[in-house]
Order: structure tokens, then sequence, then C-alpha cells
């Protein structure tokens, strides 16, 4: 398995480059508008053959670039079905499984909170255990749940009841890291995640995620709208 965490400066978002090693198949969790002419090159550069471009949730701070990559190397746009986006061509359901070349599986997994609609996706690989968590399991704290339909209570169920049920060991991949952190583990996450690790119950939970007061993303009003249609520009 290649593997490659590409990082997109603006909204420090986080994109994945997963290919397996026989038919050098690929595919890119959360790629970015910004940084399409990289990722077209690192695609060419290693010879691969990009299949999928996937989302892990409507997102309000980067736009997506999900429908450029289709219409440049024709793979396919996919993502969570509960989105109902007419321009994908793969809506996930939950513990969906799908394929990178014959070797890599990939299951797409339900995780609600910071947003309605939200997935992560999960790759067990040898012996190792991937967790793609999008914005709802970040590096020592979590997303926001404040927008998008999102949900403190649902947020707590899907980190404690989903992601803190995996075994220890399982290697955390987050869409966001504004510390310059690569990456994490759920042993980690349990023990010392500032929002929500063993000792944190709903309440508290609750309480700390209402009291965080952020501001609102700046470019939500943009993101949004061309992100529901996979990053393609709204024609009037
Ligand atoms: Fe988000």
């Amino acid at each position: 398995m290649l593997f490659k965490q590409l990082f997109e400066n603006e909204s420090s978002t986080y994109t994945y480059l997963i290919s397996c090693q026989e038919k050098q198949e690929a595919i890119l969790i959360d790629p970015v508008l910004e940084t399409l002419d990289r990722d077209l090159s690192i695609i060419k550069r290693l010879n691969l053959k990009l299949m999928y471009a996937i989302d892990t949730h409507i997102h309000a701070d980067h736009i997506t670039s999900a429908s450029a990559l289709r219409e440049i190397l024709g793979c396919k746009v996919a993502g969570p079905g509960n989105d109902k986006l007419g321009c994908r061509d793969i809506n996930f359901k939950d513990s969906d499984n799908m394929f990178i070349g014959n070797s890599i599986k990939m299951e797409a997994i339900y995780t609600p909170g910071h947003t309605d609609t939200h997935f992560s996706y999960v790759i067990n690989y040898k012996s190792e255990k991937f967790l793609f968590s999008g914005d709802a399991l970040l590096i020592n704290t979590c997303g926001r749940t404040d927008f998008q339909s999102g949900s403190s209570k649902e947020l707590y169920n899907t980190i404690k009841n989903i992601f803190y049920k995996m075994p220890d060991a399982t290697k955390v991949f987050p869409a966001h890291d504004y510390n310059k952190n690569n990456f994490t583990t759920i042993f980690e996450q349990k023990r010392s995640n500032l929002l929500i690790n063993d000792s944190i119950n709903i309440e508290n939970f609750i309480y700390k995620m209402n009291d965080l007061n952020l501001d609102k993303p700046k470019k939500i009003d943009i993101a949004v709208p061309r992100n529901i249609n996979c990053g393609t520009p709204i024609q009037d």
C-alpha cells in the first residue's frame, strides 16, 4: 500500500492519497481545490490511476476538488449517501466496502455529529488499522457541532461508541490539524483528548462544546454551495 498525507495550508486540511501496489489504483480522501495541481502532479509522477475522489462530508472551510478530478482524470466521485448529492457517482451507506485494487478494502462508516451526514473511512491493511476520521475526531480535539445540523450528543456517541471501541493501536488520520500534528492513535485520544477522553461524560462534553465560542468559518457561504455541487461552480 502506498500512503501519502498531503497538506493544504489555507484551511489546514489533510488530503490522503492511498494506492495499491499491484494495479497502481488510487483514491484521494478529502481533496482540496487549491491543491488540485499538486495532487495531479503527484498522481502523474507516481504513475497512478485515480479511481475515486472521496469526501468525508460537505466541507464548510474549503472547496472539494472531487468534480475537477473527475473531469480531468475520469475518476468517480464518492461520499456519504445521506448527503443526497446528484453529482456523486457513489453514495455510501453505513458499512459499505470499497476496494482499492484487489488487496485494500476500505469500509465507509456513518459517523454523525460534526454534521448530520458525516462519514469516516477505515482501512485494515496487514496488521494495521487506519481511521480517516474527517472532522469528527481531530488530534486532541474534535470537530465543531454548531452548524450544518451538527449535534454534540451525536458526536459523543460517534466518538465514544464507534471510534473509542476500535483497537487502541488504530491510527487516526483527521481531515485537519492546526498544529502540524500528523496522526494520533485511539489509545492516545482516549487518554488525552482535551474535549472527549475516557473521563469525560456526555454532560461534560456538551457543556465544553457549547462553550467553544468559535468564529463562523470564513468560507462557509462559498464552500457549502460549491461542495453540494461536488466543487463545480454554480451556474446562474
Ligand atoms: Fe467540516
